[in-house]
């Protein structure tokens, strides 16, 4: 089916910046340059200039991002980590894959974790907290930096999905001691497939998990420790050293359609949008534009019938998967969000009579 509005749309991306991309593409090929070139370099340059921070190591995946990082600040099997249900089920995927615990507590009215819980999950086998930075709003670092010191207990940051976004002034990926990024197509700066990268201040996590993506080896010669294959690719990394360039840009449309959404919805009642919860504490970038919806799953088909695709991520909230062994965690604003919550088309290539194309579609909906 051909939608008017597309969820996402990568191919009008590619056309903007066809020439360029192109162009490195080929010459990227023709040099040979696959595997941990200048370009993987470059790239873990501009990452770092951009977030802040001393380092950043690109790796395959967002995934890949979390687990090694857990695996270089030393969490292991009898240690647990707190982080939230409300998220894409890789943050605590990888708090597994480490063979800790994950505690998953709720999040509060803008999607991030409550600070306000953390202390009440902690116990002698806590070991870290796994704050996620949902849908391009930064949690509330400065309190949960508090606390981490507190209780001395590491922060790994989930920032797959805030690149750019800021609490206070400062970066997501900047605040703990490892930040977690994913470079899956959809996301603000996306690649041509898998990719994603740690940042931190830490020459020590930096140089772990740089062993750990590439098999342990040091040299060509010196194998220091166990490792994995989980390097970005150097294809990867060129083509997205070129989009590197128009971030900025394209962070700054996100908002403008954040701002036009919010407020061509502001005047129906039966969705709450996130624009509402602006406030100079956070530089929200979007990465997803997600509302609270009543009859959402009526307003789900009601779009697709107008041609507009939208999406339900998680109608079954991460804790409730029967297989999973979560089960026993009971946290009722995250399970009332997996009842609510919807996405709206949000890519910088958007037009204007899109955007006001979705707004009018949802007014229809509800004023039937
Ligand atoms: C919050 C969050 N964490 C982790 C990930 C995992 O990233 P990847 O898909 O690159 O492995 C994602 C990806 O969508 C994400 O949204």
């Amino acid at each position: 089916m051909e939608y008017k509005v597309s969820f996402v749309n990568y191919k009008q991306q590619y056309r903007n910046l066809k020439e360029e991309m192109d162009k490195k593409i080929q010459k990227t090929l023709e040099e040979g340059n696959l595997i941990l070139r200048g370009d993987v370099e470059e790239f873990e340059k501009n990452l770092a200039a951009f977030v802040g921070t001393k380092y950043a190591v690109g790796l395959n995946s967002g995934t890949d991002a979390l687990i090694l990082s857990l695996r270089a600040a030393g969490i292991k099997e009898g240690d647990e980590v707190i982080t939230v249900s409300h998220t894409f089920m890789a943050s605590i995927a990888s708090i597994v894959h480490v063979g800790a615990k994950p505690v998953l507590i709720d999040v509060k009215e803008d999607f991030t974790i409550d600070v306000n819980e953390i202390e009440k999950a902690i116990t002698a086998r806590t070991k870290a907290v796994l704050p996620v930075h949902l849908n391009g709003r930064v949690c509330n670092m400065e309190r949960i930096m508090e606390i981490a010191k507190a209780h001395n207990l590491i922060v790994i940051e989930d920032a797959a999905q805030a690149l750019g976004a800021e609490f206070r002034g400062k970066k997501a990926g900047s605040f703990g001691l490892a930040g977690c990024f994913s470079f899956y197509p959809a996301k603000i700066l996306g690649s041509y497939g898998d990719a994603g990268a740690v940042t931190t201040n830490d020459e020590t996590v930096a140089e772990k998990v740089r062993l750990f993506r590439d098999h342990g080896q040091k040299t060509k010669t010196e194998i220091v420790c166990f490792g994995w294959t989980a390097r970005l690719d150097n294809l990867q990394a060129a083509c997205l050293n070129v989009k590197f360039k128009y971030l900025p840009e394209w962070i700054k449309r996100r908002r403008e359609i954040a701002s036009l959404y919010g407020k061509g919805l502001s005047g129906i009642p039966q969705i709450q949008s996130p624009y509402a919860l602006s406030d100079s504490d956070h530089f929200d970038v979007f990465q997803n534009y997600v509302l609270r919806a009543e009859k959402r799953d009526g307003l789900f088909s009601f779009l697709k019938e107008k041609g507009v695709e939208t999406l339900i991520k998680d109608p079954i909230p991460c804790h409730k998967h029967p297989n999973l062994n979560l089960s026993n965690f009971s946290l009722p604003f995250s399970e009332q969000l997996a009842k609510e919550v919807i996405s709206l088309p949000m890519y910088p290539e958007l037009t204007q009579e899109q955007i006001d194309y979705v707004i009018n579609c949802i007014g229809e909906f509800y004023s039937k």
